[in-house]
């Protein structure tokens, strides 16, 4: 037990594994959450705060993950037990049960993205034409058995993928879907921003309101930065588990970070100015995707390529997170419970599959809501808002206080590479990090 690491599988190639953590970190977060939180929160002065906490604390954080985990070698709870013991397994902990919990939700959105693949050919785009995708988003959610039936497809894609391993699985699937992700993404773009009147989509995107800029969105930008970077909950500890003692962290870190920033911004170039190109008020909130969109692709040539092509890559993206969320619980279950890949994978997966259904049900109106908000959006509240930054300000102080001097030799191969940023990262995770999570997190919180 706790000793995963002889024989530990290990990523094949640095591109494999970044690849596997980019893909962990670009998700339903970036495509599906960014674009209507930023639109939410004053457009450009949002991405700027949002930014300025990805390159200091989330950077950084990502930083402490990778260095816990291949130091250790092993999953986020037997990582801190070998590390240091003491409580400090408890951080590890939230992290498993955060993976639970966020799964559990996520698969019932990655669902819909499957069932709106197959919707673009039947019907969605007549719906659309007629600026009535949203009754079909409404009938879509109130339809219980349907919601789940795709949330049950998406999860045993997730858990087969798991199943295989980390190289003939995990980031086999990823080196192809990642790709994949960026080319669609690409095109995408070009069709939104060639648009005649696709400017005002730009400037409603680009112009900053500052005027919305206040203590409630420093605090959706905090959560948002953990929630899309996959941090605080060992996501990048298991997978850096898996990393070999030569590969360079630091700028893999920066690499993940750029490429999850990158997607997410450009997410918003190919949403808005299609959206406005056609005169379309964007949707606020989480219908941007699955109601204004259709709505819009119904009014292009072609319109039901590029809804099917939009929905293929949000799926992509969700399905190279959704496998390192359950990762996180697999390793965990496989190293300190000694359970096979095999029955961790479907076991665990079926539980958070269950775990899931109320949330799927939630969105009818079919399960009751916790204090005003939908089951859903209570879970993704609870996880990206209250255990990630918890989690992130654990590791961040881990790293400083507890174990810097071993953090700081594992950071630069025993001083064998550079690390031009080492006096930056060592004062964030001892002060700007643990000292901003907190502050924010204490102004913020609000239900
Ligand atoms: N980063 C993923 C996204 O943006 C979600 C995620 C969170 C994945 C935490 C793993 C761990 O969609």
């Amino acid at each position: 037990m706790g000793n995963g690491t002889e024989n530990r599988e290990q990523w094949g190639s640095r591109f494999g594994f970044i690849m596997a953590a980019a893909g962990s970190a670009v998700g339903l977060g970036n495509i599906w959450r960014f674009p209507y939180i930023t639109g939410q929160h004053g457009g450009a002065a949002f991405v700027l705060v949002y930014a300025a906490i990805v390159f200091s604390i989330g950077v950084s954080v990502m930083l402490a993950e990778f260095v816990i985990g291949r130091a250790s070698g092993l999953n986020a709870v037997g990582a801190f037990k070998k590390l240091r013991g003491g409580a400090w397994p408890i951080v590890g902990w939230m992290g498993v049960i955060a993976g639970f919990i966020i799964l559990s939700f996520y698969g019932v959105i990655a669902g819909w993205t499957i069932a709106y693949m197959i919707k673009s050919f039947t019907g969605l785009m007549a719906a659309g034409a007629a600026g009535k995708a949203g009754d079909v988003f409404g009938a879509f959610v109130t339809n219980a058995p349907q919601v789940v039936a795709y949330q049950v497809i998406f999860m045993v894609v997730t858990i087969w993928i798991v199943y295989k391993g980390i190289g003939e699985g995990i980031e086999k699937y990823c080196k192809i879907m990642m790709p994949a992700l960026f080319v669609i993404l690409f095109v995408l773009i070009v069709r939104g921003v060639t648009l005649p009147g696709a400017s005002k989509g730009l400037e409603f995107y680009l112009s900053p309101d500052w005027s919305k800029l206040n203590g409630a969105t420093v605090f959706a930008a905090l959560g948002q930065a953990f929630f899309s970077l996959s941090l605080g909950m060992g996501c990048m500890i298991t997978y850096g588990s898996y990393l070999s003692k030569k590969e360079v962290l630091p700028s893999a870190a920066l690499t993940v970070a750029a490429l999850d920033t990158s997607v997410a911004f450009l997410a918003g170039f190919a949403i808005f100015p299609a959206v406005f190109a056609f005169g379309i008020e964007p949707g606020a909130g989480p219908g941007l995707t699955f109601v204004t969109l259709p709505n819009v692709f119904a009014q292009m040539p072609g319109g039901m390529f590029f809804s099917f092509l939009f929905f293929l890559l949000l799926f992509f993206a969700a399905l190279t997170s959704s496998v390192s969320l359950l990762e996180v619980c697999v390793a965990y279950f496989k190293d300190e419970m000694g359970w096979t890949r095999e029955k961790a994978s479907w076991l665990l997966g079926a539980v958070i599959t269950a775990l899931g259904i109320p949330s799927a049900l939630s969105l009818g109106g079919k399960f009751p809501k916790i204090a005003g908000k939908d089951f859903l959006d209570a879970m993704d509240f609870i996880s990206s808002n209250v255990l990630l930054p918890l989690g992130g300000i654990f590791i961040a102080v881990f790293v400083g206080w507890v174990w810097l001097e071993s953090g700081k030799k594992e950071a630069n191969n025993e001083g064998k590479v550079p690390f031009a940023w080492e006096t930056a990262w060592v004062w964030i995770v001892r002060i700007v990090a643990p000292v901003a999570i907190a502050w924010i997190f204490v102004k913020g919180l609000k239900w």
